[in-house]
């Protein structure tokens, strides 16, 4: 199975892939963790380019097109193989990060976003995927404004929410919204349930 997790800045979504994480160990349960863009070394070089504040130049097809490149490299290097090994991937964010930060916050539109990531993904999409359903603006952190996408405006933030909004009616149910609670030990109950009953993890 693959499962991917969503959502906007500074609302808890690395924690809870941590949090998810330490159950599924704790429970004898095996997955691969990746993460995006990144967690290849090629990955990990264009996730450089792609963050570098200095590279304020940078066109919008140029970064849609890094996140497809390094998006390309980690499927063929390490989600796909591991998948043919029958292992559980877990990636933190994936195709509906493109869709919402370069399709929607960018304004480059969602079908030429699914359009150049199509041979990046080359069919693949997640199982299941685990959106934190929380408004940047409505978030109780404070973004580090340490690289080029957290120094965009708050503007930007709300757009890339209101894209996995719009994303999520036209997912099938792959994509399930998830309420953030202020015990981040409520939240992670909530997204575990929502794995077991995609039959993800037990
Ligand atoms: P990261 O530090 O991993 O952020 P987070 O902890 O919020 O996941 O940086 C990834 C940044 O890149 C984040 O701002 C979201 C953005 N992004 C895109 O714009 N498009 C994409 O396809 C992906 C994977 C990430």
């Amino acid at each position: 199975m693959f499962v991917t997790f969503e959502g906007c800045e500074g609302v808890g979504k690395s924690t809870q892939v941590r949090l998810v994480r330490e159950y599924l160990e704790r429970t004898g349960q095996a997955a691969v963790y990746v993460r995006e863009p990144g967690s290849t070394k090629i990955s990990e070089q264009i996730r450089d380019v792609i963050a570098n504040p200095e590279n304020t130049e940078m066109s919008d097809i140029t970064e849609a097109m890094l996140f497809a490149a390094s998006r390309a490299q980690l499927v063929r290097e390490v989600i796909r193989p591991a998948l043919e090994r029958g292992e559980l991937v877990i990636c933190d964010r994936y195709i509906d990060s493109s869709v919402a930060y370069q399709g929607y916050a960018r304004g480059m539109g969602v079908e030429k976003i699914k359009q150049i990531n199509a041979p990046a993904i080359d069919g693949l999409l997640p199982d299941v995927t685990i959106f934190l359903d929380l408004r940047p603006s409505e978030s109780w952190r404070t973004l580090k404004n340490s690289d080029r996408m957290e120094q965009e405006s708050a503007d930007f933030h709300d757009r890339v929410y209101e894209g996995y909004i719009a994303e999520i009616a036209t997912s099938n149910g792959r994509i399930v919204p998830i309420k953030p609670d202020f015990d981040k030990k409520v939240t992670c109950e909530r997204i575990l349930e929502a794995l077991r009953e995609k039959g993800a993890i037990k």
